[in-house]
């Protein structure tokens, strides 16, 4: 079954299953959608022009993965470089291949935005943009894939005097193709993910580069090369992908539990391990001492040590401080000092959002995520026939993605086993005080860009079925034999 126009409204039948988004989720759900349920009738918008959602929108230098892809990547289609880390290019290349193998390609729409869903006379309709086509997509359920940030927007922030600036300002979500940073003095602000990774590309070819940090981040170094101990070399070769997956899965779990249960532990053992690292001048307090607990925010890793190893070529620097004002040539800090640049990256964050920007409507009302409970981390309440899916923020995200898609097929295969016409997560009116009082944040960690989106978010609890995503052996447990609780059919 291959998708095509004619899967607009001027077909009498509609789509059994409407997927939006074509990033690893929308990928994943494809290859879920086609070997579980093999008769029905499915299609992938996607806004932009090719696969890979994040790993096509960020361009920057150096980008990659802060996860291994033995669990980033997907259970269907192995990894199979030796590189656990890999670039954004190696990754849509990946993705490419994994279409390819999986004959998945004829399903995708590209350039088709969805901008409206209505649930009416018990099936969505999509209003979808298609250049300056207006069109209308019908189907029976709906999967939303489309990632958790604001594509259009970064996370706004106000740097006093960043319009004096006379040199370039650049923020990460829309690097410029072929920027030619050649020995530019370019300042980083920011410390998270994309900070640590640009830093030692940037220092490749720049004259410096400087991350400006208001407050500093865990940086762990991690060999990047798949590992070799003389267990695994035992192993026959069929066995050593699922044995890598497993042992990066539990070795994940049991350091974030170590992390949350102690945090002390936790801290000084990120001293021990980063001091030896540090280049002479560059001293761990306050450079390298977050105020929070390793693991209240997401790590970041830096392959093979890179970012010390920059860091020790003196091509780059770090500063903590706070900005006083932006200049025409650099960065007045409050300390005093005068950073002076020809560039400026503004590697501020990711703006939250959830459900792609969608307006989405239930029998003629407007429904609002963020009004409304998720149910096993995948459906919310009073929407009818949808499932959301979304990854983890503390492990590989495509293990949520791929958690959230077991359950999907799940809950279709008992609706068509069963008849039922449709499929809500409900809240009653009593259950609602109780939610309320066992609320759990929706992502649970706090990097500043999640927590100041947490209102935007749907609402999560402490109980069964209403929570978010917790753990992938948690909700693989539950995604194939948890109980409908919470659901009703009609
Ligand atoms: C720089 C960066 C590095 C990251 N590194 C990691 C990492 O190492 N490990 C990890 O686990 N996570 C990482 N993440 C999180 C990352 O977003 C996820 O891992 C994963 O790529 C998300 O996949 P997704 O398909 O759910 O969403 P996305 O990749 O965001 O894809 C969503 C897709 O939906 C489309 N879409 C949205 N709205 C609509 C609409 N209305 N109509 C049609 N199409 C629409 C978008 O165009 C996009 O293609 C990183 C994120 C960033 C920004
Ligand atoms: C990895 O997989 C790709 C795609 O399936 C294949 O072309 C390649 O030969 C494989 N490489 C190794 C080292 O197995
Ligand atoms: C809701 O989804 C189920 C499962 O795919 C399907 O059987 C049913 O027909 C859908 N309901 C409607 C009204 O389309
Ligand atoms: C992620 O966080 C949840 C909730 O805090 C926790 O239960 C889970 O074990 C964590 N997952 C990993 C892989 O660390
Ligand atoms: C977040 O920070 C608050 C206070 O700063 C703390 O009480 C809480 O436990 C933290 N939560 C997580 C998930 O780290
Ligand atoms: C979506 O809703 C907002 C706010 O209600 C409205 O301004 C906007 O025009 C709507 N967009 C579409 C495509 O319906």
């Amino acid at each position: 079954m291959t998708a095509s126009k004619s899967h607009t409204s001027n077909n009498a039948e509609p789509l059994d299953v409407l997927v939006i988004g074509a990033g690893i989720s929308g990928i994943n759900a494809a290859y879920h959608l086609q070997t579980e349920l093999p008769d029905y009738r499915f299609a992938v918008l996607e806004a932009r022009d090719n696969i890979g959602g994040t790993w096509d929108l960020f361009r920057y230098p150096g980008i990659r993965s802060d996860s291994d892809l033995y669990t980033f990547g997907f259970t269907w289609y192995k990894w199979n470089r030796s590189n656990p880390i890999a670039e954004g290019g190696d990754i849509l290349a990946y993705l490419d291949d994994a279409m390819t193998t999986h004959r998945l390609k004829d399903y995708f729409l590209f350039n088709h935005r969805v901008v409206s869903l209505d649930w009416a006379e018990n099936q969505w309709t999509a209003q979808v943009q298609h250049g300056d086509q207006d069109l209308q997509f019908r189907s029976r359920y709906i999967i939303l894939a489309t990632g958790y940030y604001d594509y259009n927007q970064p996370l706004p922030t106000t740097i006093p005097g960043l319009d004096d600036f006379s040199g370039q300002i650049i923020h990460p979500q829309f690097w410029p193709e072929d920027f030619d940073y050649t020995d530019k003095r370019i300042v980083v602000i920011g410390s998270g993910a994309t900070a640590i990774t640009l830093i030692p590309k940037l220092a490749e070819k720049a004259e410096k580069v400087t991350m400006l940090q208001r407050s500093p981040t865990y940086v762990i170094a991690l060999r990047n090369r798949a590992v070799q101990s003389w267990f695994a070399r035992l192993l026959p070769k069929s066995i050593l992908y699922y044995y890598r997956r497993l042992s990066a899965l539990i070795r994940g779990q049991l350091f974030f539990n170590f992390c949350r249960a102690f945090p002390n532990a936790a801290r000084s053992l990120f001293e021990r391990i980063t001091l030896p690292r540090l280049p002479l001048g560059i001293p761990l307090n306050p450079h390298f001492k977050p105020k929070y607990n390793p693991w209240d925010q997401r790590l970041c890793v830096c392959p093979d040590g890179d970012f010390f190893k920059a860091l020790g070529s003196r091509k780059a620097a770090i500063e903590t401080d706070t900005i006083a004002s932006v200049t025409k040539i650099g960065i007045q800090l409050n300390s005093g000092t005068h950073l002076p640049a020809d560039v400026l990256v503004t590697a501020t964050g990711l703006k939250l959002q959830i459900g792609g920007a969608i307006n989405i409507s239930v029998n003629g009302s407007p429904l609002s995520l963020s009004d409304k409970h998720i149910w096993n981390g995948a459906m919310l309440q009073d929407l009818p026939n949808a499932s959301l899916v979304l990854g983890y923020v503390n492990a590989s995200w495509t293990l949520g993605a791929d958690a959230a898609m077991g359950l999907t097929c799940r809950v279709l295969k008992y609706m068509q086993r069963n008849g039922y016409t449709a499929v809500v997560p409900g809240v009653e009116g009593e259950q609602e005080k109780m939610l309320d009082s066992q609320r759990r944040p929706f992502l649970d960690l706090n990097s500043t860009y999640l927590t100041r989106a947490q209102d935007a978010l749907p609402k999560a609890s402490a109980l069964r079925p209403w929570v978010s995503r917790t753990n992938y052996f948690a909700d693989l447990f539950y995604a194939w034999f948890g109980g409908w609780d919470g659901l009703r059919f009609a």
